[in-house]
């Protein structure tokens, strides 16, 4: 990719802090002088609009289905989206991308959402990732002050346990590349510690 594009991607469950975080990121950006584009999954593209309202509103009925959507959507995302925006030289925010398919799609393995993810990515894998832990009990009770969930994050309390347990996994996968950040702190201190990592891919960015 060009001089200086990063492509750096959010993930936990609803109520961990990471759209809140990735604001900060991008003002950090900002502030250091880099094109920033903020972006999301589902919904980042024009097509990715509508299938997001399908997914989350109406909500797909079979799970085979469910992923395919979310394929779809990444699909169009990497290409209309993030491609181009990387090709400028442009640093990539995205609320959730491959990560949140391996955790919230955990009936199917590894192995299948890791080949279905290379289909629809062609390959494009975060330049780093933040994964923002939070115990499920603290994620729904900060939620209770918010609108209505989605229709996915509104399943079974046992659900969600998977999420997090097949998050721990996708972690463990990739240190390198996903960092663990603890988000049971302050919000100022959760980005005290996501900065340190930012100013390290500043660092070693070309
Ligand atoms: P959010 O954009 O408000 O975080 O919500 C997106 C929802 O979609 C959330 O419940 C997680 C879910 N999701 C999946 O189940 N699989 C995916 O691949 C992605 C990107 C999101």
């Amino acid at each position: 990719m060009a001089f200086n594009s990063l492509f750096i991607t959010f993930e936990g469950i609803d109520g961990c802090g990471k759209s809140t975080q990735l604001l900060k990121a991008k003002r950090f950006f900002t502030e250091n002088g880099y094109d920033v584009v903020e972006t999301r999954e589902p919904g980042g593209s024009m097509i990715g609009r509508h299938l997001r309202a399908l997914l989350l509103e109406e909500g797909a009925k079979i799970q085979r289905s469910e992923v395919l959507l979310f394929m779809l959507d990444r699909s169009e995302h990497v290409r209309q989206v993030i491609e181009p925006a990387l090709q400028q030289g442009k640093v990539v925010l995205c609320d959730r991308y491959i990560d949140s398919t391996l955790a919230y799609q955990h009936d199917f393995s590894f192995e299948l959402l890791d080949t279905l993810n290379q289909f629809a990515t062609g390959g494009l894998k975060p330049d780093l990732t933040f994964y923002f832990d939070l115990p499920l009990e603290t994620a729904i009770s900060r939620r209770r002050s918010r609108p209505e969930s989605d229709k996915i994050e509104s399943r079974p309390h046992s659900y969600m346990e998977n999420v997090l347990a097949r998050y721990t996994k996708v972690c463990l996968r990739e240190p390198q590349r996903i960092k663990v950040i603890p988000a049971h702190h302050p919000i100022e201190e959760v980005t005290k510690m996501m900065e340190v990592h930012l100013r390290g891919s500043i660092a070693s960015s070309p």
